[in-house]
């Protein structure tokens, strides 16, 4: 499977804070989906085979939690407040802008025609103070209005037009 080094390393480290291998199920898929960005079926096999499981032991667990992915998203993942405050400062527009810039759909089935972008609406970032907040990867956006959200898409066109 194609994981970066130190994954494999965090992976072996957390298996043995468990007395019972099965229960790092959830810790691996964790650390795997921060990795590939989805929970592919080589994964899950994976996984069984390093817990000795079943596969279906694994694919229950993948299938029970909504946060897994099973297919690939975009290289930059765009996660939108859409809880009370946020969306009361204007949320849903900041979404629909971002929809816009980088003419996709909302959801983790989907990826900008570019390849940059997967937008998804979470639930409270627990910044609501400064609602509406984003997420953009790991790092935390607050106050993200129209005019910041399309100040943040040039800032991704432009990290991705500089990759090339
Ligand atoms: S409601 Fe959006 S951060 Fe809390």
């Amino acid at each position: 499977m194609n994981l970066k080094p130190e994954t494999f390393q965090r992976i072996d480290e957390v298996i043995t804070h468990y007395p019972v291998k099965r229960s790092a199920t959830l810790p691996l898929l964790h650390l795997i989906q921060e990795d590939a960005g989805y929970i592919s079926d080589e994964a899950i096999a994976w996984i069984a085979r390093k817990l000795e499981l079943e596969l279906i032991n694994v694919l229950e667990v993948v299938t029970f939690y909504p946060m897994f992915r099973r297919a690939p998203i975009g290289r930059r993942h765009v996660k939108v407040c859409r809880t009370l405050s946020c969306a009361l400062k204007g949320g849903y527009k900041t979404c629909e802008t971002f929809e816009k810039e980088f003419n996709t759909r909302l959801g983790t089935n989907h990826i900008s025609p570019d390849g940059e972008v997967t937008i998804e609406f979470v639930e409270c970032l627990a910044s609501c103070g400064t609602a509406p907040v984003v997420m953009i990867d790991e790092k935390l956006h607050e106050n993200v209005d129209v005019a910041k959200a399309k100040q943040l898409s040039d800032q991704i066109k432009a990290e991705a037009a500089a990759r090339k």
